[in-house]
């Protein structure tokens, strides 16, 4: 519901690489937008970028996470330097975030706006419209293993996937929740392993039969993650919403991107649907194509759109996403950095001329 004279306070994370070329397009739709719609907003920009680890060997700290805690939600751009050791920011920035936040949905949309971007054969935009609900707390990603003998030829890593009943039942709840509210097919396919990984997707699959008891309007479907992946170049309009771990929900999402005419244009949110939520482009920082004013912004845009539904601000969010559906379809070229046939800064005036 949207709260007369309230304003919402985002943090903002421009990040590294062209993050911060992609978020000021954002912050310009966000403009325009609070101007159309009449709402309030203030900004704070945080710097937690690999070059400010690399002058002050500084990452986030509990102090930065208390003070994130005050805002209404967060707006990352990307996270990545080419001079850092890989892992380092991952582990320590987005990780950080999403794990001290406790965002324990990550919400992936994967909808087709041009069928023309789309590398798949004969597919409408109705066909790849559906919605990956990623765990987003637990899993592989918990950091959970050790290694015995390192070094040695006996060597063994052991990583471990960390799945807890309630942190399982609370993310398969919201994909209930938000299949039923979203409305569309009212299907929710469960995407797992059970014929291989019989201990985690044990809990998972018996937690979902156990749920769905709950929402008998919502169909239920399971698919192995390997097979799903089959389905989403053969069959995406199967789909409606997916519900899946931390590491496979990585993986298939990346495949998402792809089919919905890839990374220029997917965005997804890191929901604690209790607390502060964080909206990001999926893409990464793109050190290349970094200071050119080529990347595609769409998908920092979209995450904008994300974010202002998240904020409450849900006519905005569809009209940003309403304005990039008009663009993709009429204007642009290519969806791919330097082959749009605009540059970075000419597509965020596009968005905001559409708005
Ligand atoms: C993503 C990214 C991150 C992940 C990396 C950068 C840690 O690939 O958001 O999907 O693995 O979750
Ligand atoms: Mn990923």
């Amino acid at each position: 519901m949207v709260v007369d004279n309230k304003k919402h306070r985002i943090a903002v994370i421009p990040g590294d690489g062209t993050g911060p070329e992609v978020i000021r397009e954002g912050l310009k739709v966000l403009d325009a937008a609070a101007k159309k719609f009449k709402f309030q907003y203030e900004t704070k920009i945080f710097d937690f970028s690999g070059e400010r680890y690399l002058k002050t060997q500084k990452l986030i700290e509990a102090s930065d996470i208390e003070e994130l805690k005050k805002y209404s939600a967060i707006y990352l751009g990307a996270v990545g330097h080419p001079d850092v050791k890989p892992g380092i920011l991952e582990t320590n920035v987005l990780l950080k975030l999403r794990f001290a936040l406790d965002q324990y949905i990550n919400l992936r949309p994967v909808k087709l706006y041009n069928p023309a971007f789309c590398p798949l054969k004969d597919k409408k935009a109705e066909d790849i419209d559906f919605v990956v609900v990623r765990e987003n707390s637990e899993g592989l990603y918990k950091g959970m293993g050790e290694f015995r003998d390192k070094g040695t030829k006996n060597e063994v890593a052991i990583q471990i996937s960390y799945n807890t009943r309630k942190g399982v039942e609370r993310c398969i709840r919201y994909a209930f929740e938000f299949t039923r509210k979203r409305n569309r097919k009212k299907k929710l396919t469960l995407c797992g392993k059970t014929n291989v990984l019989t201990y985690a997707w044990d809990l998972w699959q018996r937690t979902f039969n156990e749920v769905a008891k709950e929402y008998p309007d919502v169909t239920t479907d399971y698919a192995h993650v390997d097979a799903t992946t089959m389905w989403f170049v053969k069959n995406p309009e199967w789909f409606d919403v997916i519900v899946t771990d931390n590491m496979f929900g990585d993986i298939i999402t990346d495949l998402g991107a792809m089919i919905q005419g890839g990374m220029g244009i997917a965005a997804g949110g890191n929901i604690n649907p209790e607390g502060v939520s964080m909206f990001e482009p999926i893409g990464g920082s793109a050190p290349k194509y970094t200071g050119k004013n080529v990347i595609n912004p769409l998908a920092a845009i979209c995450a904008l759109g994300m974010l202002l539904e998240d904020v409450g601000e849900a006519r905005a969010g569809k009209a940003v996403e309403d304005a990039v559906i008009k663009i993709v379809a009429s204007k642009l070229k290519s969806l791919a950095a330097g082959k749009m046939g605009y540059s970075t800064t000419e597509i965020g005036d596009l968005v905001v001329e559409n708005l």
